[in-house]
């Protein structure tokens, strides 16, 4: 499974891009047949679990009741002193007296997870965050909440019952309020429960970002997998124009004080810089770094096939003009050619924020153009 295709399967891409995407929850029960819990079961989350080098008292939470379960409770020192490591032990202990683990960003160890991650990477142009949910009967980690991305929630094992409520916060890109004000906060603005969703393994669940939900393990042992949405937004131009704009004398300039002509110099100097941000938005080379910035988002999927040993492509720059690239290609390109040689394979692995396929289609078109030599 590795496209959002198959994961909301049997409901199609435009049923859902129409209704539900960005609008209203779409729970889509496994079909006959599906093998969507088959993303992983107990024996390979407990293989994982088991690498307990990997594991910190960040990437694997516990909670009860709501709380987060202070790390000194299931964790350890580590060999060195140097931080806390989960125990086996402890963290079996407390998920029997009631408390759920969470153990994050899955995509970095389990290939099959890695791969659906990819996947809706590129769909949604967005980052991806895989997270496990290990629970039992009767438990309920987290109170009524919304979550700063979409999520598609996948039902491993177990059951789980999930209660969506009525209330959406428009567009949230942060927590209304901060510390132990904010369980408080979230039951106030709650709203009435709208539907009970029944989570069953290989079922599939999609909430839009700031719909208010909490769930509840149910009849034994539940696993859920949730996969967060989360594309860039505005919030992102303020970091990527500040290094363009620095470049423009015209932001480099001291402002004149409010008081000059009543506010009218400061008003008019804001006025210029307004409009020189809009036209740096508007350029070819703006829109190639925020793509760039998308791709940047992509989790990295490559694969190790050991022993087999890398072919490595060499191309010697040859001094007569190269052809005109554009878009992110370009950038690679730039780099392949301030060099008198260079090793294909090596700009690819550079510049992974660019499209494979289109660095081998320029550098292909570079060498039938004759201003590079394959060695
Ligand atoms: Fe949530």
């Amino acid at each position: 499974m590795k496209t959002l295709a198959q994961l909301i399967s049997p409901v199609s891409s435009e049923t859902f891009y129409a209704n539900h995407h960005d609008r209203s929850p779409l729970h889509i029960p496994a079909s006959e047949g599906a093998d969507k819990a088959a993303l992983f079961g107990w024996g390979e989350f407990n293989r994982l679990l088991d690498q307990t080098g990997h594991w910190t008292s960040e990437t694997l939470r516990m909670i009860h009741d709501t709380r987060n379960v202070d790390p000194t409770q299931y964790c350890r020192q580590n060999a060195t002193g140097t931080h806390l490591i989960p125990d086996p032990r402890k963290v079996q202990l407390q998920l029997a007296r009631g408390s759920s683990l969470v153990a994050n960003d899955l995509e970095d160890m389990s290939l099959p997870v890695a791969r659906l991650a990819a996947g809706l990477s590129s769909e949604f142009a967005a980052r991806i965050g895989a997270n496990v949910y290990s629970s039992f009967k009767g438990v309920r980690a987290f109170g009524p909440h919304f979550d700063l991305h979409h999520v598609f929630a996948v039902q491993i094992e177990g059951e789980k019952l999930w209660r969506l409520y009525k209330n959406r916060m428009p567009d949230p890109v942060d927590m209304p309020v901060q510390g132990l004000d904010l369980p408080l906060w979230f039951q106030r603005n709650c709203g009435p429960v709208m539907q009970e969703v029944r989570m069953k393994p290989g079922d599939v669940l999609y909430l839009p970002r700031g719909w208010f939900h909490d769930a509840l393990a149910e009849d034994g042992a539940s696993l859920h997998v949730t996969f967060s949405v989360a594309p860039l937004y505005g919030r992102i131009l303020f970091k990527l124009l500040e290094s363009a704009a620095m470049q423009d004398p015209a932001f480099r300039k001291y402002f004149p004080p409010v008081e000059q002509a009543g506010g009218k110099a400061l008003q008019q100097h804001l006025g210029h810089l307004g409009q020189k941000l809009a036209a740096l938005c508007a350029l070819p080379d703006f829109l190639d770094e925020v793509a760039m910035t998308q791709n940047r988002l992509r989790p990295r999927t490559g694969e190790y096939s050991l022993p087999a040993q890398m072919e490595l492509t060499r191309y010697r720059v040859q001094p007569i003009a190269a052809p005109a690239f554009s878009g992110p290609v370009a950038h690679a390109m730039h780099y392949a050619y301030s060099r008198s040689e260079f090793v294909l394979e090596e700009v690819i692995a550079l510049f992974d924020f660019v499209s494979e396929t289109d660095i081998r289609a320029a550098v292909d078109r570079a060498a039938a153009s004759g201003s590079l030599i394959k060695l």
